[in-house]
């Protein structure tokens, strides 16, 4: 598990580096190391499916948007705070989250912005759920009780923990993985695009000023969730993204040693 989601960091990387090319798209006072999101904290900054999986319907790409790739998005030194944001991005945890959230044009934007990654043989094998305003109280009371059907005895505490589920950020999208048998391509290779969806969502989350968080907790490995939360038979939870505004600044966390994590195959050239 943490191989794909390393390989859909990997490959997301590169395509963030696209996403954010100007810096235009960061607002709320991004600078170089850190922008400050909405509590005013600094925070770190028509193609068709083919094979087994139903048909997807791709939008046109605007004229505007269909002619050369500008130089500056092939030139990544001219991006502006972009390594500074990589080299600092944190999430908010979700409990840390308050209003005020986005609302439908910015989750509208955050959204587009997400869905544009790595994508193999242009199938999208992935779609949102976005959960906001009082229906999130409604569904989490719907995992309390499964969750009591599990275990009647849980605490207090606990019940209050499920009954909170989607209330903590003021917007949650799931990202779920359609990925399906194909003649070409592996179903292995849909599903880390879905992850790579999960952490595009995070950082389109932080480039309009909010802050997020990626979680899957039981239910989303939980069948008898699914009906509740939306997702259909077949489909799997790639992440519950939680969006918000900070009530904490974040703190850092150790990030594995290089010498842990890399071979090198050849010499310096
Ligand atoms: C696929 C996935 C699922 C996760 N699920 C949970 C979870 O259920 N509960 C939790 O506390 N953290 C979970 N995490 C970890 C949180 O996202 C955590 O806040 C994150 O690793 C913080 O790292 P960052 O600051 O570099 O974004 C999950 C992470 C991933 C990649």
């Amino acid at each position: 598990m943490a191989i794909s989601w390393l390989a859909a960091l990997t490959s997301l990387a590169a395509t963030y580096c696209i996403m954010c090319r100007t810096g235009t798209v960061l607002r709320e006072g991004y600078r170089t190391s850190v922008f400050v999101g909405r509590a005013g904290l600094a925070i770190p900054s028509p193609m068709t499916g083919t094979g087994c999986r139903p048909q997807t319907t791709f939008r046109p790409v605007p004229a505007s948007a269909a002619g050369p790739i500008p130089a500056k998005v092939t030139d990544m030194t001219t991006v502006p705070g972009l390594k500074d944001y990589l080299a600092t991005r944190r999430s908010i945890p979700a409990f840390q989250m308050c209003e005020p959230g986005p609302g439908q044009a910015e989750i509208e934007e955050i959204l587009t912005l997400a869905s544009r990654v790595p994508d193999h043989g242009k199938l999208a094998p992935w779609r949102f759920i976005v959960y906001r305003g009082e229906e999130r109280a409604r569904i989490s009371a719907e995992l309390a009780r499964l969750a009591l059907e599990t275990k009647p005895d849980l605490s207090e505490e606990m019940i209050k923990v499920e009954h909170a589920r989607l209330t903590r950020a003021p917007v949650v999208v799931a990202v779920i993985s359609t990925a399906a048998p194909h003649a070409k391509v592996p179903e292995w290779e849909q599903i880390m695009s879905a992850g790579a969806v999960c952490l595009n969502l995070l950082m389109a989350a932080n480039a309009l000023g909010f802050c997020s968080n990626w979680l899957s907790e039981w239910f989303a490995f939980d069948q008898r969730a699914f009906p509740v939360l939306g997702i259909r038979d077949g489909e799997k939870v790639a992440g519950f993204i939680h969006i918000g505004s900070p009530q904490v600044p974040p703190t850092e966390r150790p990030r594995p040693a290089l010498s842990d994590i890399v071979t090198w195959v050849g010499d310096d050239a």
